[in-house]
């Protein structure tokens, strides 16, 4: 196991991200408050660059009691990646696409130490 230097953490601001190469691999690692996730950037649909989209948290549709939409809400709690390729999102914490679970980003460990981040590939 190879372990990869990210970025300091201070370099590293709350749902941003750095993208590292290592041989073949793309990782893109994502800091959420005071955690870090890595994800490769090889979307399971077809292969696209999803660690390059855009986070922004889940919106789910608010619906009455008889079924009719009255608007949509971002979810605090639920922050996704959007692959700019064809849209699909997923989970930034866990790596899985919200409508099939099955559907998911391969992770790797990150860990930090002496202030520095870095991925072990
Ligand atoms: S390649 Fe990512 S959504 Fe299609």
């Amino acid at each position: 196991m190879t372990e990869v230097f990210v970025a300091n953490v201070d370099e590293i601001a709350d749902r941003e991200r750095r993208v590292v190469a290592e041989g073949n691999l793309e990782i893109g690692v994502f800091r959420l408050g005071d955690e870090f996730f890595a994800w490769e950037s090889n979307c399971p649909h077809m292969g696209g660059p999803v660690c390059q989209g855009k986070v922004m948290n889940r919106v789910n549709e608010v619906l009455d009691d008889d079924k009719k939409s009255r608007g949509f809400e971002f979810v605090e709690a639920d922050v996704h990646i959007v692959c700019p390729w064809h849209g699909y999102e997923f989970n930034l914490r866990t790596g899985m696409h919200p409508g099939e679970p099955s559907t998911r980003l391969t992770g790797f460990e990150t860990v930090v130490r002496d202030g520095a981040v870095y991925v072990r590939v």
